[in-house]
């Protein structure tokens, strides 16, 4: 290919997809969190490609909604009359003189690079074919070669008894100029055992043409694998996962095992990163050096800073935390979390769109709602900031060195100086200038002499 030349991609997604018993159509069903449309989306939004036209047939309103992106060429295909058809149906918007490649929505994995590599060894005279050899070929379309030469494809359902013992199959992704596609396409017929218009017949069409057809193969098998039923979805969810999992350890962290780890997203380490058991990693998260996370966290487009441990069960969403910092078990840090270094939050304390000061600690059962405390705080167990009045939010405000006696509630809006001090059990409703200690709450009295009630 002359590197002036533009690509487009044509990917099909008009297929029901009965098997998957489901009310949404299959390219919307998910790999790791993300519809299988969407990875192939994204893949050949990688490769810089001019236009991504997708073709949609049933739930075509669903898909369309789902993927509300101005870059997407949408074509439509009523009926699935076939491949060869529904592609038929995105040429009007390609420009003529690109090269096309042609994927499936329900292939999720394909990488970039063999895309791109289809992409770059076609021309005007060549098309090219991605191929693989399968143990059971069957229910594909089989690679028929003569004298090593690719000369046609045929679908199972159309092929001799000794085609169907051919094990190279047709992957159904390809690269050809959209000026031979124009030509071959409108003569595509339906003459065969399923009554469709096979994109595959174009092979034979390219060779009597006098092009050649060469054949390229993926790294591995699972990057062509599409996914019919809801089996063949966990099976690829799998091989993604261990996929990401082997990254994460290639850049330096340890998987207490790999097989119980899940990204739904991007996830960055630094080394000597160590992760437990049965965590989730969901949107864009970035861990630095040093980090540990114990079993069954969940987390969600967090930062974690160097040397960091978060304890078992934690849940972080949005949240920033930086070096040094100790979290849980059983922590919960909600969007807007923002902590400093060697801050510590404890078991059941729920933090949430509140800044923590260096070194500041919430180390049991709390709840920091719309807070900004400084540095060297000391929030008690059982520290609520009340910062609802049933319509409004309102701010809880901490200046450095503060103590927040155990089971105190702090009414927001509310200001604590530098060094206040809060008796345990306190409500606090008025501002406290620094230094000063506050205590709100009832005084106590001893009865002597009481006499407990008796039964009577
Ligand atoms: C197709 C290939 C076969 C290949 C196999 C690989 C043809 C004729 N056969 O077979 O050689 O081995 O894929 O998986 O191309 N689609 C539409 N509109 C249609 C028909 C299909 O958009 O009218 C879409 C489907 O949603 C799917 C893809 O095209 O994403 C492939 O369709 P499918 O029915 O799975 O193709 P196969 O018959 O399996
Ligand atoms: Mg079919």
């Amino acid at each position: 290919m002359d590197t002036n030349t533009i690509t487009e991609i044509i990917i099909l997604a008009a297929g029901q997809g009965k098997r998957m018993r489901s009310k949404l159509p299959k390219v919307l069903h998910c790999i790791a969190g993300k519809p299988m449309l969407g990875h192939v989306i994204d893949s050949a939004k990688e490769l810089d490609v001019a236009k991504v036209h997708v073709v949609v047939g049933h739930g075509a309103d669903l898909v369309k909604k789902e993927f509300d992106d101005p870059a997407i060429c949408w074509a439509t295909q009523a009926e699935q009359l076939g491949t060869g058809h529904a592609v038929a149906q995105a040429m009007p918007s390609v420009d003529p003189n690109s090269i096309v490649l042609i994927a499936y929505g329900d292939v999720p994995l394909v990488k970039p690079s063999t895309m791109a590599s289809l992409i770059e060894s076609a021309d005007e005279d060549t098309l090219s074919l991605l191929t693989v050899f399968l143990d059971d070929p069957s229910n594909y379309g089989r690679i028929v070669r003569e004298s090593g030469k690719i000369c046609a494809i045929v679908e199972e359902k159309d092929a001799n008894e000794e085609q169907r013992t051919i094990q190279e199959i047709n992957t159904g992704i390809l690269a050809v100029t959209a000026e031979k596609l124009q030509e071959w396409l409108p003569r595509l017929s339906s003459d065969n055992a399923q009554k469709e218009y096979y994109l595959t017949e174009i092979i034979a069409m390219a060779v009597k043409d006098g092009m050649k057809v060469i054949a390229q193969h993926p790294d591995s098998v699972m990057e062509v694998e599409g996914a019919n039923d809801r089996l063949q979805i966990a099976a690829l969810e799998r091989s993604y996962q261990q996929q990401q999992a082997l990254r994460l350890m290639m850049e330096g962290a340890t998987l207490a095992d790999p097989d119980r780890f899940d990204v739904r997203g991007n996830v960055t380490v630094g080394e000597d990163v160590f992760i437990d058991v049965n965590c989730v990693f969901i949107g864009e998260v970035s861990i630095a050096d040093d980090v540990t996370i114990g079993p069954n966290c969940i987390i969600e487009n967090s930062c974690i800073g160097q040397g960091t441990v978060i304890k078992s069960h934690c849940v972080l969403e949005n949240a920033s935390v930086a070096e040094n910092c100790d979290i849980g078990p059983f922590a919960r840090l909600r969007p807007g979390s923002v902590l400093a270094n060697k801050v510590k939050v404890g078991n059941f304390v729920e933090v949430k769109n509140t800044v923590l000061g260096e070194g500041s600690k919430a180390n049991h059962l709390a709840y920091l709602g719309d807070s900004v405390l400084g540095s060297f705080c000391n929030i008690g167990a059982g520290t609520i900031t009340c910062n609802y009045d049933g319509a409004n939010k309102y701010k809880t405000t901490l200046g450095n060195n503060v103590f927040i006696g155990s089971n105190s509630t702090l009414v927001a809006p509310i200001n604590i100086g530098d060094d206040g001090f809060v008796g345990a059990g306190s409500t606090v409703t008025k501002n406290i200038p620094s230094n000063q200690l506050a205590i709100g709450r009832g005084k106590q009295r001893n009865i002597a002499g009481w006499k407990k009630p008796v039964k009577s």
